[in-house]
């Protein structure tokens, strides 16, 4: 696997695949890789003919106080995974070549971005886009493999994508979860064995208004009342949204429907977790 940290040594390397005519598959990722990340390698693997990644720990989608100087950095582990899944080139750059002294432009996806996510984290939305955007204008994939865990971000970036006219395909990914029903997340590492335990509330409210579903309940309200009564079997877990929304706007739904998204984020101790369904 060949390791590029510059942007005009990426921009190089895919433009010369562009010109052999190679499907190019794109994984852009914040490293500390889990099954999750490596099952959007996979994919990208079966459906492209040449997989590039990017590792990238993205400070412009961090609020002061959050957690970016925690944030499990396992470079070397990192490369020997993507190695062994086929990874031919891997983008590692450092903060200032992806944002250079000067630099002042970024991408706001007014509305959307300012939804779920990114009501809780003002900024954040606009901290992914822009470098989405970037990377996109550094590979120019023919696809890109996002998780389906960060929901809001996918929704956002298909907003950007539909109205900055990027010539790529996304791919929405399942979300990979333990046996016990957790999400994978970078940030499940931040978890002490308690809080990981305690964790699992997330999943179990989902798993709830699933089967309040199933059993024929629509309506938004009496759903989200059934899986905040869950959290009330737990301490040391605060629930930041618990919302019914459309997948594609992140707008409030009064019942639920195919397209449907039930999402949520809760802090585990000091760990914000987010999970969700999307309702097929
Ligand atoms: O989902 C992530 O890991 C990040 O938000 C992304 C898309 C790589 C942008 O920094």
């Amino acid at each position: 696997m060949r390791i590029i940290n510059t942007v005009a040594a990426m921009q190089s390397f895919c433009r010369e695949l562009r010109m052999r005519e190679v499907g190019l598959g794109f994984v852009p990722t914040m490293g500390a890789l889990h099954e999750g990340h490596l099952s959007l390698v996979r994919r990208a693997k079966a459906e492209c003919d040449v997989v590039a990644a990017s590792i990238f720990v993205n400070p412009l989608q961090f609020a002061p106080g959050e957690d970016l100087a925690r944030y499990p950095r396992t470079f070397e582990e990192d490369c020997k995974l993507l190695e062994a899944e086929g990874v031919k080139v891997l983008f590692a750059p450092e903060a200032a070549e992806m944002y250079p002294d000067g630099a002042v432009t970024t991408v706001t996806v007014a509305g959307i971005g300012g939804r779920l996510d990114g009501a809780s984290r003002p900024g954040h939305f606009a901290g992914v886009a822009t470098i989405v955007a970037k990377l996109f204008n550094v590979v120019r994939p023919d696809r890109a493999y996002f998780g389906q865990k960060d929901a809001a971000q996918l929704a956002v970036i298909r907003q950007m994508v539909r109205d900055l006219n990027f010539d790529v395909e996304l791919v929405g990914c399942p979300i990979v979860r333990d046996a016990d029903g957790l999400a994978l997340s970078s940030r499940n590492r931040y978890l002490s064995a308690t809080e990981r335990q305690q964790a699992l509330v997330l999943h179990a409210s989902l798993s709830r208004m699933k089967q309040m579903i199933a059993e024929g309940e629509r309506d938004s309200a009496t759903l989200i009342r059934g899986g905040m009564e869950v959290f009330q079997t737990v301490t040391g877990v605060r629930v930041d949204y618990l919302s019914v929304v459309d997948a594609r706007t992140l707008l409030p739904v009064a019942s639920v429907h195919s397209g449907t998204l039930v999402a949520i984020a809760a802090h585990v101790g000091n760990t914000r977790l987010i999970d969700n369904f999307l309702m097929a």
